[in-house]
């Protein structure tokens, strides 16, 4: 288990909360076993009827962990890790899942949000996918729900360029629920996650199931997660992180892909 995940479960909601603000709550794969820990649990307990998303500090979730890429790309660390379990917990879920987000979303932390059900943005959020500027691949079923939701065209911009997407622009695009002031954030969250859990729990299963396809996800979820335990291990991949840790722009254009 981790300090950097809080659990809390109150009144049939489960909160899930990155709690890792000196690094962003940039996400380790221990996090990652804690929340799919704990979002697998949820699926078959009746008691937790809705699970909410958060992170602590200024920001959602920097996203993976890059320090922790560069030890996959040394081969010092696992591939079969707790990540897989988790983007399979959250695509799979017949729960409602209702995220809160502040400042900014990179990588996973906005590709997550391609599978909750309902998303209040602050409204000083950012949601980026720079896969391609780590020379890795985008994951998480994003490559099939990115363009489905905001059109190839702007999905391409964001996992190509890594541009950010602001609030107005996720809401306007069907990417967000909800925008509100910082300050009403998870008050709103709460009140949305409160509403959910007095519904019919059954029939709101059943809403989802019929509204998302968990199967043609996890095969998307496989075919990206094949690539992008190959492109790991790349020269261009290696200059990403090592430009990460040195806290300097990357330079693809002297590494062959
Ligand atoms: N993995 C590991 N550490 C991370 C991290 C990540 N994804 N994101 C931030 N951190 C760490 C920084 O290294 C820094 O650590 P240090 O204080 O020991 O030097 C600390 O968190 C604070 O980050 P900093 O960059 O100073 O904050 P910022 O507000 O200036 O910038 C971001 C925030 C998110 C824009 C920037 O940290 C960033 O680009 N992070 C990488 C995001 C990323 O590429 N994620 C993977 C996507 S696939």
């Amino acid at each position: 288990m981790t300090e950097h995940v809080k659990i809390e479960h109150k009144d049939h909601i489960l909160t899930l909360t990155f709690a890792r603000p000196d690094k962003k709550n940039a996400i380790t794969d221990a996090m990652y076993g804690a929340l799919a820990d704990a979002i697998i649990a949820a699926e078959t307990s009746p008691a937790i009827r809705v699970i909410v998303l958060r992170g602590e500090g200024d920001m959602f979730t920097a996203g993976n962990d890059v320090g922790e890429f560069a030890m996959m790309a040394a081969g010092g660390f696992n591939r079969e890790r707790h990540v897989s379990r988790f983007v399979d917990a959250i695509a799979r879920s017949t729960k409602p899942l209702v995220a809160a987000v502040q400042g900014r979303a990179v990588g996973i932390g906005t590709t997550m949000l391609l599978h909750c059900d309902f998303v209040v943005l602050a409204e000083d959020a950012l949601l980026s996918t720079p896969f391609v500027n780590l020379a890795l691949v985008p994951e998480a079923a994003s490559t099939l729900l990115m363009p489905m939701r905001v059109g190839y065209a702007r999905a391409y911009e964001m996992f190509a360029l890594g541009e950010s997407m602001n609030a107005a622009t996720a809401l306007q695009l069907g990417v967000a629920s909800r925008v509100v002031p910082l300050e009403k954030l998870h008050a709103e969250a709460a009140s949305v996650a409160t509403r959910l859990a007095k519904l019919p729990a059954g029939s709101l299963a059943a809403t989802k199931q019929l509204m998302r396809n968990a199967e043609a996800l996890t095969a998307q979820i496989g075919a990206e997660s094949r690539i992008f335990a190959e492109r790991l291990t790349t020269v261009e991949a290696r200059e990403a992180f090592a430009a990460f840790a040195e806290k300097r722009p990357p330079d693809f254009t002297k590494v062959a892909g």
